[in-house]
């Protein structure tokens, strides 16, 4: 073991030699890292190699005793031979500590594990669900967010996170659409850089960053049906102009890692698919990083009959660009012998190993690979009152009010009798979400909690009606109550005595997120039924929405006065809703995925064609694109959200200064004209009217977040470019074409107020 150690120390010392004026201090460090990256290579069997490549899920009671049978002994036999090169679901300081050292003091090159995590929205300290943060708008609080839960899992031994899910998605029935920022490309990618930042920082080696991971490479958002893991079919324009914006966006902002998909897209599975690894996204976009597989996927192109075994599965993957294998089992299965029989390449395989070297490198695990292993840094970081402060306020920022008339809200802080009912409404689990998997259970604050911060009303508290029946958990099927309304009464009882009624209702936790898909967006259970029994005795009705996709809620917006959407925010939830309630923060978020009318919508998004006949002809004439039963337009859409305040917009102009500079500004006046101070998010959207392909009705090219005082005004400027003009055509080339164009700006995708502006030759 010493001559191991002393090796590796002159790999790691031999390298810090060179310096050049020329080169900037990012430029050296890299190129200082490759050469380090070579040596180590250099020392490396191919089997070690090929262990580099190879990821296992945590694998015994890592604290416990040493398994001897099954799984569990050959991942550890494994760990011991240098035939694994990074861990997941291993957490906290002991646990990895306990793993690192084998890696580091048992292999014969000591080569640090990369301990890797799903800490999508946080690690203890929970923050909303990623499409409750996107509704917030707030890049810098998403960032800050993103902070948190990087500071958190760097104090528990992790270094790498599964995040951000870059999947754009028209399908609310997809269970994953919590887990990503919603339906727009351009929203989608502001949202993935800010989260990218929050968690890498600007060093990777620090102690309160770790890697990202742009998931999932690519198409998944767009699963047919929204039948989670199924098939995608997508043409070249979605693709390139909807799908792939994100991922470019990750990878200008320095992402480290890349996750591939389940889904198959047109034919190939992603996992397999050279066109989407080794064409666009290390050809085409040049990206440094390595490609994980998702979970088992290398193994799953057999049942896709992509594959016949596991042979070929390895070999398909490892050709495609997929650097390492979470949890398939196959690289390290039939790699080395696909290499000596001269059916891969060792050029791939050094490729996919330096590109994971280089991060361990990044990382600083080389250095030092117990770094992230600090105990004292454990307990001080994790959970502390700083980071329950940051996802307070990512709470507050993210909850969308959706209706209020009458000014029901924000509720008067004295004197009044307020009746609470529904479960979720004193849950403390499940406003935590999906992606929770470190945190502590009934670890949020539920409303009931939060409200009972404001002691001046008479707060009356009924469950009404369970959501779920039985225990509920991550992996495992959820049971709906669809009969138990044996609590009716009491709610109805304290609803006939109250000036106003919350009433909390939605979905639990587990009910989106992996695997949760489903067909029907209504109220589960009976809670539709509880909301209109106690509508009957009382309509003063605030409803507070519980849920981690669109729901269809078409009764409630008829018939319920106030409707304010809270998601699934995290361990303070309660907090931030009843804040929001009692008008301690005045609601500013906006939809980021728009909330069809019926499931028959979807896929329903703002930016859609127009189609040949998008209006129609003449009275009770059927041949136009629409529905025989229902609106084309959502209940409620992208961008939407209402705030205590009102804004009023004016005085819309364009500065056409394209043929000159290159750009164009556009102008707009924004008045508070309401009796609240608040935040509108003002939107830009663009119209190309005529193009070599069709472009959308309207597409989201600029926002800002603009805080006024009641009755300030400000003007709001935005630039538009080649950037913004532009669009990919069918072979995925980036084009700006002369024409006209209309320039819509407004409160939400439905704005009306637009102003045209033509761009001539040039
Ligand atoms: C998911 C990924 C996740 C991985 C590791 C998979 O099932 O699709 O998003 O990062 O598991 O937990």
């Amino acid at each position: 073991m010493k001559l191991k150690l002393f090796i590796l120390f002159i790999v790691l010392t031999s390298c810090n030699d060179s310096s050049t004026n020329t080169m900037s201090k990012k430029d050296q460090n890299s190129s200082q890292i490759d050469r380090r990256v070579d040596s180590v290579l250099s020392l490396m069997t191919l089997s070690e190699k090929i262990g580099q490549m190879n990821q296992y899920n945590g694998f015994w009671e890592v604290t416990g005793p040493v398994p001897a049978e099954g799984d569990a002994a050959k991942k550890y036999d494994h760990l011991k031979k240098g035939l694994v090169g990074s861990m997941l679901n291993i957490k906290g300081v002991e646990e990895v500590r306990r793993v690192q050292k084998i890696a580091v003091e048992e292999t014969r090159l000591g080569i640090p594990l990369i301990i890797g995590f799903d800490g999508i929205h946080g690690y203890k300290t929970i923050s909303p669900i990623p499409l409750a943060e996107a509704a917030s708008w707030d890049l810098e609080t998403i960032r800050k967010s993103a902070e948190v839960s990087a500071a958190e899992m760097a104090a528990s031994g992790i270094n790498w996170t599964f995040a951000p899910m870059v999947d754009i998605s028209r399908d609310a029935r997809w269970g994953r659409v919590m887990e990503g920022a919603g339906e727009d490309p351009f929203l989608g990618s502001l949202i993935g850089i800010a989260r990218i930042k929050g968690f890498q920082g600007d060093d990777l080696s620090a102690t309160n960053t770790v890697a990202a991971c742009a998931k999932h490479f690519a198409g998944y958002g767009f699963s047919e049906s929204g039948r989670d893991y199924n098939t995608v079919d997508v043409g070249t324009s979605t693709l390139f102009n909807t799908i792939f914006p994100p991922f470019v966006a990750a990878k200008e902002a320095g992402v480290a890692t890349f996750m591939n998909s389940f889904n198959e897209l047109n034919g190939i599975p992603a996992t397999g698919n050279a066109y989407l690894q080794r064409d666009i996204l290390k050809g085409d976009w040049d990206y440094k990083g390595f490609v994980v597989s998702d979970w088992g996927s290398i193994g799953e192109m057999i049942p896709h009959g992509y594959a016949e075994n596991g042979r070929e599965a390895a070999l398909k993957a490892i050709l495609a660009g997929s650097d390492m294998d979470m949890e398939s089992y196959l690289y390290i299965a039939e790699l080395e012998k696909l290499v000596e029989e001269n059916k891969v390449d060792i050029s791939l395989i050094d490729d996919a190993v330096r590109r994971i070297l280089k991060l361990k490198f990044e990382l600083g695990l080389f250095d030092d690979p117990y770094k992230y292993c600090d105990l004292e840094r454990e307990k001080a970081v994790v959970n502390s009152k700083e980071n329950h402060d940051v996802v307070l306020d990512m709470a507050k920022k993210s909850i969308v009010l959706l209706k209020n008339e009458g000014q029901l809200l924000p509720l008067k802080k004295e004197g009044q009798k307020i009746a609470l009912i529904g479960a979720l409404a004193s849950d403390k689990n499940s406003p935590l979400g999906s992606w929770r998997l470190a945190a502590a259970d009934n670890s949020a604050i539920s409303v009931l909690e939060g409200m009972q911060q404001y002691p001046g009303n008479e707060l009356k508290y009924a469950k009404g009606a369970d959501v779920t029946v039985g225990e509920t958990a991550f992996i495992s099927e959820v049971t709906i109550n669809t009969d138990d309304k044996s609590g009716f009464q009491e709610a109805v009882n304290i609803a006939k005595k109250a000036d106003k009624v919350v009433m909390v209702l939605g979905e639990i936790g587990f009910q989106t997120g992996e695997g949760r898909s489903v067909t029907s967006l209504d109220l589960p259970g009976v809670q539709q039924e509880l909301l209109e029994a106690v509508f009957k005795v009382n309509p003063n009705i605030i409803l507070v929405l519980n849920n981690g996709r669109p729901l269809t809620i078409n009764w409630a917006a008829e018939h319920i006065p106030a409707i304010v959407e809270a998601w699934h925010l995290g361990s303070e939830s309660g907090h931030a809703i009843a804040q929001v309630l009692y008008g301690d923060y005045n609601p500013s978020g906006k939809l980021p995925m728009s909330f069809p009318r019926s499931v028959g919508q979807i896929p329903l998004y703002y930016n859609h064609k127009n189609t040949g006949r998008p209006t129609i002809p003449a009275p009770n004439l059927v041949f136009w694109s629409h529905y025989g039963d229902e609106d084309n337009d959502p209940l409620y859409p992208f961008g939407y959200g209402l705030s205590y305040t009102q804004f009023e917009y004016s005085n819309l102009q364009i500065v056409d200064e394209f043929a000159e500079k290159g750009e164009i500004t556009v102008k707009v006046d924004l008045q508070n004209s309401g009796s609240y101070d608040g935040k509108e998010v003002v939107q830009l959207y663009l119209h190309d009217l005529i193009a070599t392909i069709t472009r959308p009705v309207k597409e989201l090219k600029g926002m800002e977040m603009v805080a006024l005082a009641k009755g300030e005004s400000k003007t709001v400027q935005f630039v538009l470019t080649e950037k913004e003009l532009g669009f990919y055509d069918n072979n995925g080339q980036w084009r700006t074409e002369a024409g006209k164009f209309e320039v819509f700006v407004g409160g939400s995708s439905q704005t009306k107020y637009k102003i045209e502006l033509e761009i001539k030759q040039q």
